[in-house]
């Protein structure tokens, strides 16, 4: 599995077989009798990606401590990754961007409107594995997330270029897009392992902590990531008029004349070496360590979350998987 580092041989040990299970339910439900859905779904799953969302689900069932149905948490992690890789292929059209995993975007290679279409199939598709399972309580978590992610995109799409944008209405986004459907991974974990309601809300907090320092850290990495490690474009949060933590917190640092010019370069037409300055600026002036502060501060919180667990393996995992969140470059 990609997502964890060499360090963590504990955690690729525990998960495996998990993952290597993984991916035959993605192999059988990734799938479309269409031919340009088809290759689209091929060009997502192929591309990999780091499978957090499933190895979470597992993770969290397993920390519980009792016996659950395996197969079962796998089909449901299925289904989360599939919600993933649904919003990503949706994602990448509303950010118009030109790399995923290392790859051309879905976009790119077929068109927005096969990228579009074959996100909502994949979406559909989920849906009716987790009809299959019949869960109501499972059905209501899912389709909850799924609401609230679109949401939160809408919401981006509705603050794109506002230059002025507060941390309230951007926290509000990070929640909406990211933490809540990694609190959903986490609370479907629990339930699937029958855990007692204090712990249920211990891994949904933990969920969300983890979901909201992971996507600050991808806001960081946006701008001082190695593109060959994250896979995605530089700065694309910049070109695309998206403020994010590190913007938010370099402008109190700006004067007036860098204000000016970084508001008048923000979601407009940028050259490289303007957007490598303010990024300078951020590095320089704090901005990226105070971002860093605060994700560490929700890793914190989140590793605090699960006191209500019983001391185990799992939850040695889940602690190394919020430090992995901090230190991760890809
Ligand atoms: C990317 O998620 C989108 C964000 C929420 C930041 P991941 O970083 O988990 O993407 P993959 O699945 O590993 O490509
Ligand atoms: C990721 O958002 C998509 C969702 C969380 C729904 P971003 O646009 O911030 O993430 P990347 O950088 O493209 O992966
Ligand atoms: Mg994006
Ligand atoms: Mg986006």
């Amino acid at each position: 599995m990609s997502f964890i580092p060499e360090l963590y041989q504990e955690t690729i040990e525990l998960l495996r077989s998990d993952v290597a299970d993984l991916e035959i339910v993605l192999a059988d439900e990734v799938v479309s009798n269409v031919k340009v859905v088809q290759q689209v779904l091929s060009h997502t799953r192929e591309a990999g990606g780091k499978r957090l969302r499933p190895a979470l689900l597992m993770v969290a069932a397993k920390a519980i401590g009792k016996s659950f149905d395996r197969e079962r948490a796998l089909r449901i992690g299925a289904v989360l990754e599939m919600v993933h890789m649904a919003t990503l292929l949706h994602d990448d059209v509303i950010d118009d961007a030109d790399t995923r995993r290392s790859r051309p975007t879905a976009a790119r290679v077929f068109g927005n409107t096969a990228a579009i279409l074959s996100g909502d199939v994949l979406l559909a598709r989920a849906m009716a594995s987790l009809a299959d399972d019949g869960d109501l309580a499972v059905i209501r978590t899912v389709s909850k997330a799924v609401v609230e992610m679109a949401e939160g995109e809408a919401r981006e799409v509705e603050t794109r270029s506002n230059f002025e944008l507060s941390l309230d209405e951007h926290y509000e986004i990070l929640r909406l897009k990211t933490a809540t459907l990694v609190e959903c991974c986490c609370r479907l974990g629990a339930i699937l392992a029958e855990a007692t309601p204090e712990q249920r809300e211990g891994l949904a907090s933990f969920g969300h902590h983890i979901g909201l320092a992971f996507q600050i850290i991808d806001d960081i990495l946006d701008y001082r990531g190695e593109q060959d490690r994250t896979g995605k474009p530089f700065a694309t949060d910049f070109r695309e008029g998206c403020a994010t933590l590190p913007l938010i917190l370099l402008k109190e640092h700006l004067n007036t004349e860098e204000l000016d010019f970084a508001a008048s370069k923000f979601g407009a037409t940028v050259v490289e070496d303007e957007l490598r300055m303010i990024v300078s600026w951020m590095e320089q002036r704090g901005a990226f360590a105070a971002t860093e502060e605060i994700a560490r501060d929700h890793v914190n919180q989140a590793i605090a979350a699960l006191a209500p667990l019983p001391r185990c393996k799992e939850r040695d995992v889940l602690e190394t998987f919020a430090h992995f969140v901090l230190q991760r470059d890809q």
